[in-house]
């Protein structure tokens, strides 16, 4: 080498080496990072990153104070920033700020689940989180993973479904889209807090392999994939303590998964200053608790060595780790910059992407050019699209509120309708529209009996804090029936929490669920209903055919009084999860019956066929297989693997979302995560995966299968 050269190469290393010095000194190891911080905090400042305030309730509220979910104060000298906590995962709740504070509300998280992809999840996280800082936050109460193990639970639309591997990809993909604006994302409400009624004392009781094997297993696929900052702990107590107390719990959150965030609580979640030796790192909304657990109660039990002084320390590494990790630390706000336009379209894809396709007989869908004279009935179509009531609540710029039903809880903001009516969609495209509001069916039958086609919208408002039945509210039954009848050329679309029963589904010949579909959702269902795009979404939850069939006929605490703004009255009540692991579709197949639409299910514009499976064992299952578009269209689908070992029931262990043209094919492969098929050993605290023959389905649904394969496993122990 020459002189020059060799010169040249030191000066190009040691920029290099500069270069990987100066990106380290701005961003070191959170733990390091952590760890050097907190040594450099008095005690004061120590306490006070350990309990948060309510500013909705907080007397006086600094003027710089949104009206929002939480602040935590920070460390100023110590170039840690405030915590401003905002809800939620479908857009920066805004129901207090009134009418001229806007946000982009995307789809619900049903709707999210339905795209089955983590890709849609993620653009959506993404936008929510870029909102998130332009409206001056810096941490999002987001990534709702509780399984939909209760159809009728009032805040179902605000989780992922029913499914583990479903639920914790969507939420991971979510929460790092989110965090990507360097951000802090929760993961919550950890766990089991699936019911309303009561959440804020029962006790949830369920085998704990079979929690591991369910609703853990889903939280601890989110934050492998999701790494939130914080993850936040139900109001609800699990087989005895509370969500925020409770050591097995936050063992396999700390010690199993190696989480190194921090716990934050729900809202008046808190019951003692014991709940920090527990593993509680923050107290959150201290107002709504009895009292501020964290503040002088911790103070007294560190002064009496109740609570360690080393249990403090490592209580804010963890927030102060959680802060750094996710960029908080390196990336201050600037407020400014939102662009609700533009946004929109994020929302309005991830619609289009939820939206399901549940029926379509002699193929009324998509909506023919022929049909010049159309009656569009009910659901307030000529207002907007619906959305979910509660902590979440979106309300862009011109939505419209409903009083809420008695059935609400009292903090509630009404049934609020994002400003995307259908009607002008559907009129927009061409055809003589006339409108009737479905509040009397003999007028509604009227309407539809003078039109080529009549799509009815039907409605079911759900809020948190309250739970539903599964019957659809305000006598839309009767007025769907009426409609039916006066035109059998009737499509049925639906905007619900969750899953409806249908009594009137034989004769409906087209139904469509398109749940809440947030800031652009009516555009986003003309377009699906005259085909600019195809009928991709996919159910993420069973439809089951009767609340009889389900784990639990009544709903525990379905009587109780709905929730006040201090939460809901003690009521000392179980709810007894016998169907352990066997959530939603395996529920179904355990039970032999059969949901009206089965997990997975949804219909597209074009068909599809599948072939050439191949399946492969050993110490994991690999399953291939060709997909085809047979149609004549261009289309999406999204073929599910399902599989199990014996005497158990099948669970997806993989799927795809894949868009073909016409004739075109693609080969998928899917390796299935052992946990899936292991099951959790107590004893040995590991999950085993049992030797021997695992059956494989490939199919469109759950309980269904276009190609079926087996396998040999070997037998092996997996780290909890
Ligand atoms: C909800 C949480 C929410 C919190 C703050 C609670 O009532 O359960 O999901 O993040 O309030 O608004």
């Amino acid at each position: 080498m020459t002189h020059t050269l060799k010169a040249a190469a030191i000066l190009a290393l040691a920029a290099i080496t500069a270069l990987a010095s100066s990106a380290f000194a701005r961003a070191p190891d959170p733990s390091a990072r952590a760890a050097a911080l907190v040594a450099k905090m008095t005690l004061e400042e120590k306490l006070s990153l350990v309990h948060g305030r309510f500013p909705l309730l907080m007397n006086p509220r600094p003027k710089d104070v949104q009206v929002s979910a939480g602040i935590v104060p920070g460390v100023p000298r110590l170039g840690i920033p405030e915590l401003r906590e905002s809800d939620a995962s479908l857009g920066v709740a805004n129901a207090r700020r009134g009418k001229d504070d806007d946000a982009t509300a995307l789809p619900s998280g049903l709707a999210l689940a339905a795209s089955f992809d983590p890709a849609v999840a993620y653009a959506g996280g993404a936008m929510v989180g870029r909102q998130t800082r332009q409206k001056g936050f810096n941490a999002l109460l987001a990534g709702g993973a509780n399984l939909v193990r209760e159809p009728r639970n009032g805040r179902n639309f605000e989780y992922l479904g029913e499914d583990v591997l479903l639920s914790g990809r969507i939420a991971g993909a979510s929460i790092r889209g989110i965090q990507s604006n360097h951000i802090v994302s929760t993961t919550k409400h950890f766990v089991l807090n699936a019911q309303e009624s009561a959440r804020q004392s029962l006790n949830a009781v369920i085998d704990p392999a079979a929690l591991r094997e369910s609703d853990l297993l889903a939280f601890e696929i989110a934050i492998e994939e999701g790494h939130p900052g914080s993850v936040m702990c139900a109001y609800n107590r699990i087989n005895g303590p509370y969500a925020c107390e409770n050591v097995p719990l936050f063992a396999a959150l700390k010690t199993d998964w190696r989480f190194k965030g921090w716990i934050m609580s729900d809202w008046g979640a808190v019951h003692s200053v014991g709940a920090a030796n527990a593993g509680l790192d923050q107290e959150s909304g201290q107002e709504l608790d009895k009292q501020v657990f964290f503040d002088k109660p911790l103070r007294a039990a560190l002064a009496s060595g109740e609570v360690s002084a080393a249990r403090l320390d490592d209580m804010v590494a963890r927030i102060v780790w959680g802060m750094a990790q996710a960029g908080v630390l390196d990336h201050p706000l600037s407020p400014g910059g939102l662009d609700t336009a533009a946004d929109g379209s994020v929302a309005q894809a991830a619609a289009e992407a939820g939206i399901v396709l549940l029926k379509n007989q002699g193929d009324l869908l998509p909506l023919a050019k022929s049909a010049r004279r159309i009656a569009v009935i009910g659901g307030h179509a000529d207002v907007g699209v619906l959305s979910g009531g509660g902590s979440s609540q979106v309300v862009p710029k011109g939505s419209v509120s409903f009083p809420a039903p008695k059935r609400a809880p009292s903090w509630g903001s009404g049934q609020t309708y994002h400003p995307s009516p259908p009607l002008a969609a559907i009129r927009a495209r061409g055809a003589e529209v006339s409108f009737d509001p479905g509040t009397d069916p003999v007028a509604a039958a009227a309407v539809a009996r003078s039109a080529d086609v009549a799509i009815v919208f039907a409605t079911q408002w759900t809020t948190e804090g309250a739970d539903v039945s599964l019957t659809l509210p305000d006598g839309q039954e009767a007025m769907i029936a009426a409609v039916l009848a006066a035109n059998p050329r009737t499509i049925v679309v639906l905007e619900t929490g969750g899953p409806v029963l249908m009594p009137w589904l034989k004769e409906a010949p087209a139904v469509v669920e398109a749940w809440y579909s947030g800031s652009r959702g009516g555009e986003a269902i003309a377009r699906v209903l005259f085909g600019e795009v195809d009928a991709q979404g996919r159910l993420p939850v069973s439809f089951p055919a009767a609340e009889a069939d389900l784990p639990r006929p009544t709903l525990d605490g379905a009587d109780l009084p709905p929730e006040g703004l201090t939460g809901n009255k003690p009521a000392d009540i179980t709810v007894r999860y016998g169907e352990g692991a066997d959530v939603g579709y395996r529920w179904h197949e355990r039970s032999g019956k059969a949901p009206l639409f089965a997990f997975g299910h949804g219909l597209s514009y074009t068909r599809f066929r599948y072939g050439a499976l191949s399946v492969a064992g050993g110490s994991r299952l690999t399953v291939g297989f060709t997909v085809t578009n047979t149609g004549k269209r261009s289309g999406i689908d999204t073929p599910q693997v399902y599989a199990a070992g014996k005497g158990r029931t099948l669970r997806l262990v993989g799927f795809q979302r894949v868009a073909l043209k016409p004739g075109e094919s693609r080969r998928m492969s899917v390796t299935a995560d052992p946990r899936l098929l292991a099951r959790f050993d107590e004893g040995a605290h590991a999950w085993r995966l049992d030797p021997g023959r695992y059956r494989v389905a490939v199919a469109r649904s759950a309980g269904s299968a276009e190609l079926s394969g087996a396998a040999t496993l070997s037998a092996r122990r997996i780290a909890p």
